[in-house]
């Protein structure tokens, strides 16, 4: 090929991606591609690609375009052959202008239908009349670029390297308009994606989370922070094994073994909106109950009922807050689902019973693997299950067998609606011995002891694919089952990445069907649209400093993905974890969106009990401070539900226009308002945040600092988390007690925090915390809380009974800069207390939540 030495390194887009092989340039000569040797990246890791497309690379060429009601659609043709095995030569694409900030472009065979992720996408009838974007095609080689109309800004240039599309190798290139990208899930990094040759695969697997592997999920889905603050996101919906590789042109290759090219394109124009636009076609996350959002507690090898027990009553011996005490493996007998160890976990049904008389909830763990090996007879989830045919079958038609915790297990096929209702049978079965409130989902990736099955994998094109991407342990069948195994929805290949989001499906359909409550499920493979059924922990961490800090990027990035319930293993899984560390990690994690203490079996106990009453204290007060803040929070979630709005929040979504937040994942936001500035190291008396310019308050006392947009020292001794509440904000807080459903009662304090106008603005969703629908229902109450010109209103906007059973009984303002002379609620003088910090003051108010009322202060 000629013109090879004007391709920028930068530029360069690999023609040879291949692991197995070194590249030779012979190897690359006979795909048509330049080669150029470069120095290797620092550590052994890829580089600039010796093997890259020419300028003149055959590529497809468009050979018709025409107006369709929604769109486009056109046939692209491809006239000599790419180089891997089974080229499409003739696709179809469709274009739909789906509605003014939204574009899908979707790329498929065009003589016959493949694969398609059954995920139900909204279906638009008419075409976006104003459309923010403007978009052209090259005609050849073939070629999308998307702009955005307001900036002119080039969101998308694919003519910078060939479409391919074969039957098992589907890639498509794009330039990027910046460095500042986000997402492509699940992956242990930093916030901010690196755009320096980094390969990021998405194929769920199970393993201890460490950069640069592929994790438990898959999330194929970036959002991208433009020049100015304007950002867009892309989402690829395909669920195939892929791979997304960045490079610092900037410039971005999807490269999938499967499905179809169906792009989904949001432009915003800002981040909060991209991500609610995403959420538009995943669907939104489903509410959470109350109790959800109160502290969990959990550990890998209590050993018995006895001794989970013994656990909860130290927490409330110390008046500790836990809302839901958890089991492990540990309580099934020989580790079989839907059974409990009839010695070590005898009591467990008492236990459960105690925890419901306490306002508790019991939540156990549950993995997909069923024990095939039990005798005939004895354990009906696998007998069943068999009769029904609902498992996993290999290409001989037989239940694929793999191993894990029982010994050799069947995989349930969750892409089976039968299945659902066989999973629906065990737990309404085992229900009624254990009053189980919510479940774990774990090992669903699904995870195997054993590559493929007990007899490996048959030889093919699934298990060895012409093309296998950068996935962890080489082979698509590492820690997993075949690829070649046989699903009802189609083969595991195709199904492979959606395999917890089918069991998370089925396993909240089986708790409202149980409890007819709001289900609480917690999943650790997940999927675009996950959120609607499940939250999600980030795994197998490590009881160490760099894991703690991990856990924000992870927890933020699964904000961006639609799924806000989230958190990490507080204090650590594996390891052991130190006095120091679990304190700084429970500060940070009673911010997490979803809050649990999590442990392996074998190491020491790490929950708050376990340590010094200094340490224990300090872990207590933290929680008490985050059930004060459940109303709030409580909120997010409905706002989240209902518009997909995020609830633990990157800086730069509130503050696009600061660049200076792009890169900040060391602290967090709670919605707009409230940050969260965690120690992340050891042996700190202070921290180093950053506060976005304007004001800022001391969340404890109402102290306030004028920030010009720079990074502040903070006071940080060990029993203390920094939280500061941003101006023009205002928080609904509770009285904490011990467990949601205690502090539900209790009476609420509003913190107004004034911008330098005196304005302020807030609202609380208000419902029973667990029935069923309650917003779609109307059994809800909403408020809106206002300052301005020296007035607070409380609006009622919609009411329910419930929210006659409350109380407001404080106001605070933060920012008051003149003491009032009087303060007059509804008309009537008040008494109140006003602080040198511009704290005022006004409690005793007694005021039903669901009734209206106004304080003036003159
Ligand atoms: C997996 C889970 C972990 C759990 C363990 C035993 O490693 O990720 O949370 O404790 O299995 O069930």
């Amino acid at each position: 090929p000629s013109q090879c030495h004007l391709v920028p390194e930068s530029h360069r887009y690999d023609c040879y991606p291949e692991r197995s092989v070194v590249v030779t340039q012979e190897l690359c000569e006979s795909r048509g591609c330049c080669f150029i040797e470069t120095p290797p990246a620092v550590g052994g890791k890829r580089g600039v690609p010796w093997c890259f497309y020419p300028p003149s690379f055959p590529s497809y060429v468009v050979q018709s375009l025409n107006q369709t009601a929604l769109g486009m659609t056109g046939l692209l043709v491809r006239r000599e052959k790419a180089y891997y095995p089974k080229d499409i030569q003739v696709l179809r694409m469709d274009v739909e202008f789906q509605t003014n900030t939204r574009l899908r472009i979707k790329i498929t065979d065009a003589a016959k239908p493949r694969y398609e992720v059954p995920l139900e996408v909204p279906r638009v009838m008419k075409r976006a009349e104003n459309p923010i974007y403007s978009l052209e095609f090259s005609q050849d080689p073939f070629g999308v670029l998307l702009r955005r109309q307001g900036t002119g800004t080039v969101l998308l240039n694919t003519t910078v390297a060939p479409l391919i599309f074969a039957d098992q190798f589907l890639q498509i290139s794009t330039t990027l308009p910046s460095r500042f990208l986000y997402g492509l899930g699940e992956h242990r990094s930093t916030l901010l994606h690196s755009l320096d040759w980094n390969t990021l695969t998405l194929w769920a697997r199970d393993v201890a989370p460490t950069e640069s592997f592929n994790l438990y999920g898959a999330h194929p889905f970036y959002l991208l922070m433009e020049e100015g603050g304007d950002a867009h996101g892309v989402f690829l919906l395909n669920s195939n094994a892929m791979e997304v590789a960045l490079q610092p042109a900037p410039g971005l290759t999807w490269r999938t073994i499967g499905g179809v090219l169906d792009f989904y394109i949001f432009l915003g124009p800002d981040p909060n909106m991209v991500i609610q636009q995403y959420q538009e076609v995943i669907g939104f996350p489903a509410m959470p109950p109350l109790w959800a959002l109160g502290f969990h507690l959990c550990r890998w090898g209590y050993g018995s009922s006895n001794e989970t027990w013994q656990t909860a009553r130290a927490m409330r011996n110390f008046q500790i807050p836990q809302d839901a005490q958890w089991n492990d493996i540990d309580y099934m007998d020989g580790y079989r689902d839907f059974t409990f160890d009839p010695q070590k976990f005898a009591s467990l049904p008492s236990l459960v019973e105690d925890l419901h008389k306490h306002g508790q909830h019991y939540v156990m763990i549950l993995d997909p693997g069923i024990s095939s090996t039990s005798p005939h007879g004895s354990y009906w989830p696998f007998d069943e299950g068999l009769r029904r045919a609902l498992f996993l079958n290999t290409t001989q038609g037989q239940p694929l067998i793999g191993q894990v915790w029982p010994g050799y297990t069947a995989f349930p096929d969750f892409s089976n609606r039968d299945t659902h209702q066989w999973w629906l049978e065990n737990l309404q079965r085992f229900h009624t011995r254990v009053p189980f409130d919510g479940l774990w989902i774990d090992m669903n990736e699904p995870s195997n002891f054993m590559d493929g099955s007990e007899e490996g994998c048959p030889p093919g094109e699934l298990d060895s694919p012409p093309y296998t991407p950068a996935v962890l342990g080489n082979s698509l069948s590492a820690k997993t089952v075949c690829a070649s195994a046989k699903q009802n929805a189609s083969v595991h290949y195709n199904l492979h990445n959606l395999y917890g989001l089918k069991e998370a499906e089925a396993t909240a359909s089986a708790l409202i069907h149980i409890r007819g409550k709001r289900p609480f499920v917690i999943s650790r493979s997940t999927f675009p649209s996950q959120g609607r059924y499940s939250g999600h922990w980030l795994g197998d961490n490590r009881s160490q400093w760099k894991d703690m800090y991990y856990s924000i990027p992870g927890m933020l990035s699964f904000s961006l993905f639609g799924i806000p319930l989230v958190g990490a293993d507080i204090c650590g899984f594996s390891g052991s974890t130190s006095e120091e560390l679990c304190t700084r990690w429970m500060q940070l994690g009673a911010f997490y969106p979803f809050s649990r203490n999590h442990n392996t079996q074998n190491e020491k106990a790490q929950d708050p009990t376990a340590f010094s009453p200094s340490a224990r204290t300090a872990m207590k007060d933290v929680l008490l401070t985050r059930y004060s803040l459940l109303p709030f929070l409580y909120t997010l979630f409905h706002r989240a539900h209902l518009q997909g709005e995020t609830v633990a929040r990157p800086l730069f979504f509130e503050f696009p226009w600061d660049v200076a937040t792009y890169g900040l994942d060391r602290q967090f936001l709670w919605g707009q308002s409230l940050l969260v500035t965690p120690v992340l190291e050891p042996g700190a008396d202070s921290v180093l945040g950053y506060f976005p310019r304007g004001v800022w308050y001391d969340f404890y006392t109402g102290s306030s600092v004028n920030s010009s947009g720079e990074m502040l020292k903070l006071s940080a001794p060990l029993d203390h988390l920094n939280l500061h509440l941003r101006e023009g904000s205002i928080l609904p807080t509770q009285k904490p007690g011990t467990t949601s459903k205690a502090t539900r009662g209790n009476p609420l304090r509003l913190i107004v925090a004034l911008s330098p106008r005196a304005t302020a603005w807030g609202d609380l969703f208000w419902d029973d915390g667990e029935s069923l629908d309650t917003f779609e229902r109307g059994n809800y109450s909403y408020l809106v809380f206002n300052a301005t010109e020296n007035i607070f209103t409380s609006n009622v906007l919609h009411a329910s009974t419930e929210a006659t059973y409350v109380t407001i009984d404080t106001v605070s303002f933060y920012g008051m800069q003149e003491p009032p002379s009087k303060v007059l609620l509804d008309g009537q003088e008040k008494p109140f207390s006003y602080l040198d910090n511009q704290v005022l003051t006004v409690s005793g108010l007694g005021l039903r939540l669901s009734q209206g009322f106004s304080l003036q202060w003159l």
